[in-house]
């Protein structure tokens, strides 16, 4: 079945009122982001905020189908979009698509996000060109956090054209769209009148075409760590504190379950 939001929908969004996106894992968020968010990101970030993972290394393709079924079954309306875990693509455009197709033929999702600019942009042509929308992901890209030697700010000073050439390079490939990750406001305002597409910012300043998060930090869920262009919007974590210290006190003390909770032994009778 055709869902109501593809990737040209997202594409043409370009200029227009800002993208609204999240990540969810589950479908029960799947459903709280659909009611309000345009495209919703199965992102590997899963593995660090629910698999308690220490980089996104570790997710495997298994791993975002499982979650990415989950999300889909959660949005109707919103467009899902799942990433490509590490190892799952970079060794050519053949693995890419072997990969990129199990995770939309298994999930249902319209779209796969992956990261990387001018050296990924074979990899992304010969997806798109074989039915594949790609979102792209440039700037801090947290698959290289080895090779980047951290989550560091990327493309101030002379790293700045590096980042427009791989934006350009994305672009000119085939991507519907492309994140924007930890790149100074400056440029990435610079990228976003530069491309035809819509940048997507995560910490990428105001002047992106859309704007993520991962939901699990904007709800105050996820409380490990916390970038700056983290702005928590709740504070579930402490709100499921409290819920779970009061209910360990209502045990120990037996004020719960009461009455209400439980069954009497025999049934009352109707009259
Ligand atoms: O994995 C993820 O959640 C992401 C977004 C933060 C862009 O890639
Ligand atoms: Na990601």
């Amino acid at each position: 079945p055709v869902r109501p939001v593809l990737p040209p929908d997202i594409r043409s969004r370009k200029g227009g009122v800002p993208l609204v996106v999240l990540t969810a894992y589950s479908t029960p968020v799947a459903r709280l982001v659909d009611a309000h968010c345009d495209v919703v990101l199965v992102g590997d970030s899963v593995g660090m905020v629910i698999h308690g993972l220490p980089s996104t290394l570790g997710v495997t393709l298994e791993m975002m189908i499982l979650h990415g079924r989950a999300v889909v079954r959660g949005a109707q309306k919103a467009m899902p979009v799942i990433d490509m875990p590490f190892g799952s693509y970079e060794e050519g455009p053949q693995q890419a698509f072997r990969n990129a197709s199990r995770l939309m033929a298994e999930t249902g999702a319209p779209a796969v996000k992956l990261e990387g600019g001018a050296h990924m942009a074979e990899t992304i042509a010969f997806l798109t060109a074989r039915g594949v929308p790609v979102m792209a992901h440039v700037g801090l890209t947290p698959q290289a956090v080895n090779t980047l030697g951290g989550y560091k700010v990327v493309g101030r000073e002379d790293e700045a054209a590096r980042v427009m050439a791989d934006a350009k390079a994305v672009e000119a490939a085939g991507a519907f769209s492309v994140v924007l990750e930890k790149v100074p406001e400056g440029l990435a305002g610079r990228i976003t009148e530069a491309l035809s597409i819509p940048t997507i910012g995560i910490g990428a300043g105001v002047h992106c075409d859309g704007q993520v998060l991962v939901v699990d930090d904007m709800l105050g869920l996820f409380t490990e760590f916390r970038p700056k262009f983290v702005k928590r919007f709740a504070e579930l974590g402490r709100a499921a504190d409290e819920a779970i210290a009061a209910y360990a006190a209502e045990v120990r003390t037996r004020a719960f379950p009461a009455a209400e909770h439980s069954f009497p032994d025999a049934v009352p009778v109707k009259k």
